[in-house]
C-alpha cells in the first residue's frame, strides 16, 4: 500500500437538484436547511479493479459532523450496490425520487457508502479474472480502500468508525471488522474502530436454510407434505456443508429455494408478507438461461437493482458523479461479482464472529421479524454455536422492549446486550430493516453508537 492519491473533488447536492429541475442559479427550491458536503472517488485496489465510494458528511443542525460517528454501509448480494439501494432506497439523504428521506441516517452519522465487491455498482473490473473470489479477497480489497480513505480524510481519523451491513454484507463486515482491528493495532490504518453491526446477516447460510421449513410452516405457508420437501431439500443442503462441498450446497440452496416457492404461491424471501414482486425487465431477459446459478444470483442480487433504481443511478446520479466510466453502468458487473464468489457463498463464518468477540469488537446482531431469506430463527442458531466465554451471561439475560415512537404503546423490536455483544429483533421488518422499519432503525444506529 503507498501513499494515496487524494481527490479533491468536493461537489454538493443542489446541482443534481438544479440539473434536474433545469434550475440556474439563484433559483429558490424547497431543500432541507442543512444540506450536506458530500465527496467520492475511485480507489484501484488491485490491478484492474475499481472500487467506488461515497461519502456523505453528517447533517444534524445541532451538531458538527466531527462529534457524530461515521458508519459505512455494506450491502448484500454479494454484488448488490450500497451507493444505489442503501443509499437510495434504506439510509441515505434522498429516496428513489430524490425526496428528503425523514429517517436518514445522516442526522446522526456521517455516512460512506462502498461499492464492494469491484464489480457492484459503479464499481468496476477491467479484466474478468479481476473479480474477488473469496471472502479473504473481499476483505484485503476493502482494506486498501479503507487506508486510502483515512489517509486522505484525516478528518474521521478519530470520530468512531462503526460497519453497518445488510444480508451478505454482513459476512463482509465480519471479515473486514476483524481485519480493520488488527489493522489499527498494528497502525498501519488509522481510524477509530468501534464495532460491526450485522443486519440479516450471512454468517451461518445453512442455519437459515435448517429453519425455513419450521419458520413457513408455523406462519401457515406450508402444509405437512410442502414442510416436508422443505426439510428434505435442507438436509441435503446441511450434508454438502458438512462435507465442504460448497458449490455443490449453493446450487442446493437453489433448489430448496425452488421448493418453497411451489409450496408457498411464491412467497416473497424478503418479506413473508407480501408477494414476490413481478419480474423486471432485466429479470426477464435473464430468464432463457437455464443455468440455477444464474437464476439464483437473480434472486439475491436483480432485487437489489430493480428497473427504477437503474434508470435514476444510469441517468442523473451517474451525469452528477462526472467521474463514472463513460462505456460503464451501474450494476452491469454485478452477476458476475455474484458468480465469481460462487464458492463462497455458503462457507460460514461463526468462527470470525468469536474472534471479534475476543478481541473486544463491540458486534450487534439485528434480524428483520418478517425475513425468510435470512430468518431470526436461523441467526440465534448460529449465535448458540459461539464459542464465546460470555455467551452463558447472555442467554441469562431477559430481553427489553423497544419502542421507536416514545408516545406510542406499540412495539418495535427488543433488545438484549452483554458486555460487547448485543442483539436486536425487528418487529414488522423484513430482510431490509430501515427500507420497512426507518425509525427504528435509525433508533438502533442511535443505539448502537452510543447516542442514546
Ligand atoms: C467541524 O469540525 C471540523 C473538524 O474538526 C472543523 O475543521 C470545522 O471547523 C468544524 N466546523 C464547525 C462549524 O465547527
Ligand atoms: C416526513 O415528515 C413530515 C414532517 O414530519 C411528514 O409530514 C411526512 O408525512 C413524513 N413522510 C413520511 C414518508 O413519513
Ligand atoms: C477499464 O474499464 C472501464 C469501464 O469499462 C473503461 O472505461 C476503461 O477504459 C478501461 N481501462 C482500460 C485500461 O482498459
Ligand atoms: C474514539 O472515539 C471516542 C468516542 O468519541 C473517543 O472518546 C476516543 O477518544 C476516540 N479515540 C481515538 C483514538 O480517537
Ligand atoms: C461497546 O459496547 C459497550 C456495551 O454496550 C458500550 O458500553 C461501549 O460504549 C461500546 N463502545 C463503542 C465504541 O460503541
Amino acid at each position: 500500500m503507498g501513499p494515496a492519491r487524494c481527490s479533491l473533488l468536493v461537489p454538493r447536492w443542489p446541482s443534481l437538484l438544479s440539473l434536474l429541475l433545469g434550475l440556474g442559479a439563484g433559483a429558490v427550491v424547497d431543500w432541507p436547511a442543512q444540506e450536506g458536503k458530500e465527496v467520492w472517488d475511485y480507489v484501484t485496489v488491485r490491478k484492474d479493479a475499481h472500487m467506488f465510494w461515497w461519502l456523505y458528511y453528517a447533517t444534524n443542525p445541532c451538531k458538527n459532523f466531527s462529534e457524530l460517528p461515521l458508519v459505512m454501509w455494506l450491502q448484500g448480494g454479494p454484488g448488490g450496490s450500497s451507493t444505489g439501494f442503501g443509499n437510495f432506497e434504506e439510509i441515505g439523504p434522498l429516496d428513489s425520487d430524490l425526496k428528503p428521506r425523514n429517517t436518514t441516517w445522516l442526522q446522526s452519522a456521517s455516512l460512506l457508502f462502498v461499492d464492494n465487491p469491484v464489480g457492484t455498482g459503479f464499481s468496476y473490473v477491467n479484466k474478468s479474472n479481476a473479480y474477488a473470489t473469496d471472502l479473504s479477497m473481499v476483505v484485503s480489497d476493502m482494506m486498501v480502500l479503507l487506508k486510502s480513505f483515512f489517509d486522505c480524510h484525516k478528518e474521521f481519523q478519530m470520530v468512531p468508525f462503526y460497519i453497518f451491513s445488510e444480508s451478505y454484507g454482513g459476512k463482509m463486515a465480519a471479515g473486514i471488522g476483524l481485519q480493520l482491528h488488527k489493522a489499527v493495532q498494528e497502525g498501519t490504518i488509522k481510524c477509530n474502530f468501534s464495532g460491526v453491526a450485522l443486519g440479516d446477516s450471512w454468517i451461518s447460510p445453512v442455519d437459515s436454510v435448517l429453519t425455513w421449513g419450521p419458520y413457513l410452516y408455523s406462519m401457515s405457508l406450508l402444509d405437512d407434505k410442502g414442510l416436508a420437501e422443505v426439510s428434505e431439500v435442507a438436509e441435503r443442503v446441511l450434508n454438502a456443508v458438512n462435507k465442504g462441498f460448497y458449490r455443490e450446497a449453493t446450487r442446493l440452496w437453489g433448489e430448496a429455494e425452488m421448493v418453497i416457492e411451489k409450496n408457498t404461491d411464491g412467497v416473497n424471501f424478503y418479506n413473508i408478507l407480501t408477494k414476490r414482486s413481478p419480474m423486471s425487465a432485466m429479470e426477464s431477459s435473464l430468464d432463457f438461461f437455464r443455468n440455477s446459478l444464474v437464476r439464483l444470483c437473480q434472486r439475491h442480487v436483480r432485487h437489489l437493482q430493480g428497473d427504477a433504481l437503474s434508470q435514476l443511478m444510469n441517468g442523473v446520479i451517474k451525469k452528477k458523479l462526472k467521474i463514472i466510466p463513460e462505456d460503464f453502468s451501474w450494476g452491469a458487473q454485478a452477476s458476475n461479482v455474484f458468480m465469481n464468489m460462487e464458492g463462497d457463498f455458503m462457507k460460514p463464518v461463526i468462527s470470525i464472529v468469536d474472534e471479534l468477540l475476543e478481541a473486544g469488537v463491540n458486534v450487534t446482531v439485528y434480524n428483520g421479524q418478517l425475513d425468510l431469506i435470512v430468518g431470526t430463527m436461523g441467526q440465534e442458531a448460529w449465535l448458540r454455536k459461539l464459542k464465546w466465554r460470555e455467551l452463558p451471561r447472555f442467554h441469562e439475560l431477559k430481553w427489553k422492549a423497544l419502542y421507536s415512537d416514545p408516545k406510542s404503546l406499540e412495539t418495535s423490536a427488543f433488545f438484549k446486550s452483554h458486555e460487547n455483544l448485543a442483539f436486536y429483533w425487528i418487529l414488522r421488518a423484513g430482510h431490509m430493516v430501515p427500507y420497512d422499519q426507518g425509525d427504528m432503525a435509525l433508533k438502533m444506529l442511535r443505539m448502537v453508537t452510543q447516542q442514546e
